[in-house]
């Protein structure tokens, strides 16, 4: 059965290219349907959209659809993927912040397909702080970007903002719409992000972990169809649609959370940067600096345990046991440690230095089995969960 792309366009000049876009679709097989924002028919006609694509074309929220009262519902669910090309900046805002004010902005509220973002407008525009933080939080709910690309803008300006090709742009979308959905059927369980151990009531040890690694490795799960339940630290990222997410503070709690999980997951990727001490004797108040016993000048810890370590453990046959390492130095030694010590299957092996791991949008790994090392090129967070899951998939 051939696939369907629905393709929003919205105002903006770079329109013209959506008609190869549609046309490429074609080529490949593809389905292509459109629906227009009000402002996008100020620059073009619907009726070229409905000549190219041979199908209605839908623009507003309440125009008659014979035999369809609601629009929105019915085009959102017949999608496999949702394209938005070209996507202005207010459209990404009012994506960003749930907005659905007309029919375009509806649908892509009520799909539960895959959306990709093809953005196009004028380099200020595109470089302001709002719409990079729209970009980034649409971004972090899973929805893929094609970059814009820089160059002479039809405003005059030069810079980034240019739509993408439009070869580029379906060639991302078929990519995305042979997404592999090779964990159909499959529990996959993920831990991700910082623990936080209190030392008083407002005071803890923790680490920088952002939860990026971990969250990336739960949304391409997930994409390749498997159910996932991600148990994650205090991170400053929102919680990802179409999974179970369980918040936790401290390694205890964390563990609480996994062995309740544990035994379903077929599945289990240790991603979190777990504290491995915590204070023995948290105070449940501020502690008062000048007092002159020893409570604040030393701080007396203990050992948490090893999540991963307790888990693998008691791994059945057939489940697969992840863990992540990240190491200043001698990294396959402490790898290939890490996965005898910690019963683990594979050991995701990265430096945290460079620019790599914590924070960083991008990550740089070797793969440790008991087979050999697979180093892997610095890729984008996402790229390298898949890559990830790859190895672990053989
Ligand atoms: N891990 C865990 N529970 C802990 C400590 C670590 O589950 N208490 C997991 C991490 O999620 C990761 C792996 O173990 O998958 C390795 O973590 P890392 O911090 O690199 O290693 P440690 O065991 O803490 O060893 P070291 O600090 O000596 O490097």
């Amino acid at each position: 059965m051939s696939r369907t792309v629905l393709i929003g366009v919205t105002g903006c000049v770079a329109i013209y290219k959506t008609c190869e876009v549609i046309r490429g679709l074609q080529k490949a097989g593809v389905r292509a349907k459109v629906v227009m924002t009000e402002s996008a028919t100020h620059f073009i006609n619907p009726t070229l959209f409905r000549s190219l694509t041979r199908e209605p074309v839908a623009v507003g929220l309440f125009d008659d659809a014979p035999g369809d009262p609601i629009h929105h519902i019915s085009l959102a669910k017949e999608a496999d993927l949702f394209l938005i090309a070209p996507c202005t900046a207010n459209v990404i805002a009012k994506m960003a912040h749930g907005i659905a004010d007309d029919l375009l902005t509806t649908t892509a509220l009520a799909t539960t397909a895959p959306i990709v973002i093809a953005p196009a407008m004028n380099v200020n525009m595109y470089e302001n702080a709002a719409t990079q933080l729209n970009m980034e939080t649409l971004r972090t709910r899973g929805i893929a970007f094609i970059d814009a690309e820089s160059g002479y803008l039809a405003c005059g300006d030069e810079g980034k903002g240019r739509l993408a090709d439009p070869a580029v742009i379906v060639e991302a979308v078929l990519e995305r719409l042979d997404a592999k959905r090779d964990l159909e059927g499959k529990r996959v369980l993920v831990t991700a992000g910082p623990t936080v151990e209190p030392i008083d009531a407002v005071r803890f040890i923790s680490n920088p972990s952002s939860g990026k690694m971990g969250f990336a490795i739960a949304a391409a799960a997930h994409e390749r169809g498997a159910d996932v339940t991600l148990v994650t630290g205090p991170v400053a990222l929102e919680d990802l649609p179409g999974m179970e997410t369980v918040h936790v503070r401290t390694a205890c709690e964390m563990l609480e959370a996994v062995d309740a999980a544990f035994d379903k997951a077929d599945i289990a990727i240790f991603t979190a940067a777990v504290s491995d001490y915590r204070p023995a004797n948290p105070s449940g108040c501020k502690l008062k600096k000048g007092r002159d016993d020893a409570e604040l000048s030393t701080i007396q810890l203990v050992e948490n345990p090893d999540i991963l370590a307790t888990m693998s453990s008691r791994k059945r046959d057939g489940q697969v046991v992840v863990g992540f390492a990240a190491e200043t130095d001698d990294l396959e030694v402490n790898a290939r440690e890490k996965l005898a010590k910690k019963n683990a299957d594979f050991i995701v092996a990265n430096l945290v230095s460079h620019g790599n791991g914590f924070a960083a949008d991008e990550n740089e790994a070797t793969i440790v089995s008991k087979d050999g090392a697979k180093p892997l090129n610095r890729m984008a967070k996402g790229q390298l969960a898949h890559r990830i899951l790859d190895e672990l998939l053989g």
